[in-house]
Order: C-alpha cells, then structure tokens, then sequence
C-alpha cells in the first residue's frame, strides 16, 4: 500500500495510509478527490454531504449516474424515495449525513447508456479506510447501512440484509442495518412494493428514536 494525498501514489490508485491521516472532513474530501477512482467508470469522487456531528449517517452502495453528473450522493430515483420515507418518517434530510461506501460510480458503457456496475467486494475494501475516516470525523450517534453493500463495507464482511436487519454494530460504532432504497424500486409487484416500503418507513422510525 502506499500514501494517499494529491500525490503520485494516489494518481495511481492505490489506497490510503493511515500515516497520511486527514484531521478534517475538508482535508479527507480533498484527499478522496484527488484520488483516482478504484473503480472502472467515472473520474469524479461523490463526497458525503452533511454536517460533521449529524446524528445520523447514511451510507449507501455507490453514486449513480444522476449522482455521479450532479456531484452529490442519492439525488437520483433511490434518493427521491429515500428523502420521501425519511419525511414520513420525521427524518429531516438536511440534519442527517448522507454517503455512499463506494465513492465512485462504477459503470460500462452500452452505447449511450451508463450502466451500474456492482462493486466487488474486493473494492469495496479498497473504499474501507476512507468510509470508517469519514465516519470518525461525521461521528454520528448512529449509523444507517442502507442496503448489503454498504453493511458490507461497514462491517468488513459479506452481510445478509434479511438476517442482519436491525441494530447492528459496526466496529463498536452503534449501527443499524436496513434495505437499500433502490431495492424497493426494483420489486415488480405494486403490493409488496407498497409492504416493502412500510417497512422502510418503520426502520427509519426506529433509526430516528434510536438516534434522539
Ligand atoms: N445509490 C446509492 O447507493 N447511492 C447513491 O448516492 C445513489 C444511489
């Protein structure tokens, strides 16, 4: 492994170094953005948004393509449904941090199309040591894993989501662990999508009790 930081190191793709350890969120985002992507797809990192101290952080899979050309995590169809069950929820989006495991949208290109392209759990990994930094400097009292991506790379280990929804710790960080947003929209049938999405809702009740 090598040095992190606008360096030749970094440029290359390798990954951070605790040596090289940002002491601000402002510092690390400038390290995330100068990086080059570990992922194949978009040149540019989509940074957490939020303020440090939020209560909440959210960490999704990766930025998508909305996402990636807006320059901001869950903007696209997952983060309007995100941001509509956070408000029937009383979850203000504004007071809570929101990030994504994987900074990059991994991609392949089909024609005009960019494709969304499941990060492996190897780069996942190679996303860790920056997510866990920037979780220490947001140092939220709970942290949501949105979906088996982010639990992944929150707990270090492959994660069923059916089996490990719920309270949950991630390196004695106090977690909780739920579906990802962009799960719901992908099930075809309108009543279990309309059951799926209730307990969504309810998740986030409880993530917002538990973090009060
Ligand atoms: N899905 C994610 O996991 N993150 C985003 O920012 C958008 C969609």
């Amino acid at each position: 492994m090598t040095r992190a930081g606008a360096t030749s190191a970094t440029r290359t793709g390798s990954l951070p170094m605790p040596d090289a350890e940002p002491k601000t969120l402002k510092a690390l985002n400038r390290q995330i953005s100068a990086a080059n992507p570990l992922v194949p797809g978009a040149d540019r990192a989509v940074l957490g948004e939020g303020a440090e101290g939020a209560a909440i952080a959210f960490v999704g899979e990766q930025p998508g393509d909305q996402e990636d050309l807006a320059g901001r995590p869950f903007v696209g169809p997952a983060g309007k449904l995100l941001d509509q069950a956070m408000a029937e929820a009383g979850i203000d989006r504004s007071s809570v941090y929101v990030t994504n495991a994987v900074k990059h949208f991994k991609f392949e290109q089909r024609g005009k199309r960019r494709i969304h392209q499941k990060p492996t759990m190897g780069e996942v990994k190679r996303y860790r040591w920056w997510l866990m930094k920037e979780l220490d400097l947001v140092h939220p009292k709970l942290i949501v894993a949105l979906g088996g991506t982010a639990a992944a790379a929150l707990t270090g280990k492959a994660v069923s989501v059916t089996k490990a929804r719920g309270k949950a710790s991630f390196e004695n960080r106090p977690g909780y662990i739920t579906v990802h947003p962009s799960y719901l929209l992908r099930i075809p049938d309108e009543a279990d999508k309309q059951r799926a999405y209730k307990d969504f809702v309810a998740d986030l009740k409880k993530i917002r009790a538990l973090a009060a």
